[in-house]
């Protein structure tokens, strides 16, 4: 057993380069750790993390002498980062690195629910378009009002995106920011009256657990679209779903869920959402720049370096 535990389903190249360049050694559950034996256990000292399962203060436990969590990803939710500075554990994450990918997925998302682009897909792949004629009329995006919930650097990415789509862009965030003009809003139904897109950005945690409420859902009103690239947890999802199925709403892109992969059934049997299966970060070049800036922690953490993206 090395010093170096990493706990995750990585994809094949980060397996080689946890292995080759820290020694690591793999599991995929907090259960596996448990049952490693303890002298395995205590000489671990850095963590590569991966994944949504909850890691807290009785995990931690498990690794007595723990002095990093090194997240693969921007999102540490799952990590409890107090827990982890009660015990002297620094913790790491991935962020920057992810910024553009997640930011393309949210305005493909919104981009695709409101041009209705599953539907005209399908009405060419049945082979309609020949018999039944032109798809039905879509709705223009560019040029409209977008609602940014949580200007934080993915955010931010996304609205400089939309600008170019000339659009309105407001927000809400825990204080007001620098922006190019951006209209600040201090809470969420403020935004979303003011807005047709309500774009979801924030981080996961208590803190931001439903935000998205019903009445910001009905705030938003029957021509808003509601896209969510961060954490199903800041979504109502209930709220959400009713809204989609009575049309409180118009539309959803999303790309994260409450309990996914397990996702409410409710969800396959609309037809005005486009659902994704967490794929924000999920392409080759921004995941190897993630795993890269996870070992480069490891490494530092083990070198006795600054950190590079500390989070504690
Ligand atoms: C993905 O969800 C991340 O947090 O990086």
């Amino acid at each position: 057993m090395t010093n170096v535990l990493a706990i995750g389903h990585y994809a094949d190249h980060d397996q080689d380069a946890l292995r080759a360049d820290l020694l690591a050694r793999i599991v995929t559950t907090n259960a596996e750790i448990a049952a490693l034996p303890e002298t395995d256990r205590q000489q671990v000292t850095a963590l590569a993390f991966m994944g949504h399962e909850p890691f807290g203060g009785t995990d931690m436990d498990l690794l007595p002498n723990l002095g990093l969590i090194a997240n693969f990803g921007v999102g540490y939710d799952a990590i409890d980062v107090d827990a982890a500075g009660a015990r002297g554990v620094k913790v790491t994450n991935t962020p920057d690195v992810l910024n553009d990918d997640v930011a393309d997925l949210a305005v493909a998302l919104l981009i695709a629910q409101g041009r209705e682009m599953i539907p005209a897909s399908n009405w060419v792949t049945s082979g309609n378009w020949g018999t039944k004629g032109n798809f039905r009329l879509a709705r223009k995006i560019s040029g409209g009002s977008a609602g940014i919930v949580g200007l934080g650097r993915i955010g931010r990415t996304i609205a400089d995106r939309l600008t170019a789509f000339k659009m309105d862009i407001h927000y809400t965030s825990r204080r007001e920011k620098e922006t190019p003009g951006w209209t600040y809003h201090s809470n969420p139904v403020s935004l979303a009256k003011a807005v047709d897109y309500l774009i979801v950005a924030l981080v996961g945690g208590p803190d931001t657990e439903n935000q998205v409420s019903k009445t910001v859902l009905e705030a938003l009103g029957p021509r808003g679209i509601v896209v969510n690239i961060s954490r199903g947890s800041t979504v109502d999802e209930d709220a959400l779903l009713d809204a989609l199925e009575n049309g409180t709403i118009a539309g959803a892109g999303l790309d994260v869920f409450q309990g996914e992969p397990q996702i409410d059934p409710r969800f396959l049997k609309l037809e005005n959402v486009v659902l994704q299966p967490h794929q924000g970060s999920a392409t080759v070049e921004t995941r190897a720049a993630m795993g890269q800036l996870q070992r480069d922690n490891i490494h530092a953490f083990l070198a006795g370096r600054d950190l590079l993206t500390p989070v504690n």
